[in-house]
């Protein structure tokens, strides 16, 4: 903060400084009940009033205050909650922290390429945009916001199943470059619905999430709610009906029993094949075994994920099932993974462990509700940012130079 008691002090300090205290005022301390997803103080971290554009976020971490800020407690409860004690959405990131970065010196960096290639098609960056439900709820923009941001990097986008917009709207916001998520149901018709209608509207693949057989224990979510003193019934009427109204479900019986589907097995993945001619990748798969599976039966590609934390709360970070899962598949089908992805140094040690490709959850949808879509691209701006800086400052000039040599185990 500005010396208030220099002579030199411009009125530009002044108006900062004062800027800064009366949001310091304003929020003396963070609600308990409400933990930012970092650990960090991201109230502290920089007066939200300071941040009023997106030009002025330094980091992705920023964004989460601002989020905090404009939405409703419900609304901000249901994006950063995980299960029980939250305890999995801190493993994800402390996960990072287990590892430090080896730097090689006297390497010519003035050219650095991040691109990666997946089933054949180069992307300029391994920063991938992870599916996240309801986005309209966080700013008007929603899903077509994030899909306009994701092209202009050209960022592969994976678009979640309960999706606030059709996939047909956000396909042609995004041009090729969109993955569909799919929950499958416990109704085979309307699983093969759901895949049939996101291969019309050209989703590449279809990305097969295997973790929500049955509905997770969301306190910080329900906390939120709890908090919330505005009269929900104006858009939420019960679980069966709102789930009705997201646009894949439209014309389908779906209950919220049947949504989460408790029967998923193998078996049903291979005659997934019978429906589909896209891709298929598993999410949610965090164990050798469920790897060694995928490879047996044939699934192209692997998510590793616990869903940001809000399944079940297993206590272990994504970034240390890593390792087993690479040892496992040994490169033979790609491994995409996300969880507590924050830092372009994040991203550099997932690719040093073997990952393909990372995506983000949170942050991007943190930004969305701070500034839209320009908020989205601002924070893809700043991560492949750091991740271009990190491989300079670290002496490597491509993806494929990214080794395990690249990292060391604290
Ligand atoms: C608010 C919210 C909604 C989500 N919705 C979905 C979804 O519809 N389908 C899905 O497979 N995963 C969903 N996820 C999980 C994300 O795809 C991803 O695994 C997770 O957010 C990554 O962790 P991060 O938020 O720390 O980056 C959701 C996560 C959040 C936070």
């Amino acid at each position: 903060m500005a010396d208030l008691t220099s002579a030199s002090l411009s009125r530009r300090d002044l108006l900062t400084a004062l800027a800064s205290m009366s949001v310091a005022a304003a929020f003396p301390a963070r609600a308990a009940d409400l933990r930012s997803a970092s650990g960090v103080d991201v109230l502290a971290a920089a007066p939200e009033d300071l941040m009023t554009s997106p030009d002025k976020v330094l980091s992705l971490g920023e964004f989460e205050g601002l989020a905090r800020r404009r939405l409703p407690p419900a609304h901000f409860g249901y994006l950063n909650s995980g299960a029980d004690d939250d305890k999995t959405v801190r493993a994800n990131l402390s996960a990072f922290d287990k590892w430090f970065i080896r730097p090689r010196r006297l390497v010519e960096v003035t050219r650095v390429d991040t691109s990666v290639e997946l089933f054949g098609i180069r992307w300029p960056t391994p920063i991938t945009l992870a599916p996240i439900g309801s986005q309209l709820m966080m700013h008007p923009d929603g899903e077509l916001g994030t899909a306009r941001a994701a092209r202009a990097g050209n960022h592969l986008q994976i678009l979640s199943t309960v999706a606030t917009t059709p996939i047909e709207e956000v396909a042609k916001a995004r041009g090729a470059g969109l993955w569909s998520q799919i929950y499958p149901t416990t109704q085979w018709d309307i699983t093969q619905k759901l895949v049939r209608r996101a291969e019309a509207a050209g989703a590449a693949a279809m990305v097969i999430t295997t973790d929500y057989p049955a509905p997770p224990n969301r306190e910080t979510q329900f906390r939120g709610a709890r908090m919330d003193t505005r009269d929900c019934r104006q858009c939420h009427i019960n679980a069966t009906e709102d789930l009705r109204r997201k646009p894949m479900y439209i014309g389908t019986q779906l209950t919220a029993e049947q949504f989460r589907a408790s029967n998923l097995n193998w078996d049903l993945i291979a005659r997934l094949r019978d429906v589909t001619s896209r891709r298929i990748l598993l999410k949610g798969i965090l164990t050798a075994e469920d790897a060694a599976l995928c490879v047996k039966y044939g699934v192209d590609g692997v998510i590793v994920s616990n869903h940001g934390g809000r399944t079940m709360e297993t206590g272990r970070g994504t970034l240390d099932c890593l390792s087993e899962i690479i040892a496992t598949t040994q490169h033979k089908i790609p491994v995409l993974i996300d969880g507590g992805f924050r830092r372009g140094t994040d991203v550099f040690k997932a690719l040093a462990l073997g990952a393909d490709a990372i995506s983000i959850g949170r942050p991007y949808c943190w930004a969305l509700a701070a500034f839209g879509e320009a908020g989205v691209a601002r924070a893809l701006q700043i991560l492949r940012n750091e991740f271009d800086v990190t491989m300079r400052l670290a002496g490597v000039t491509s993806i494929k130079g990214i080794t395990r040599q690249a990292i060391g185990a604290v």
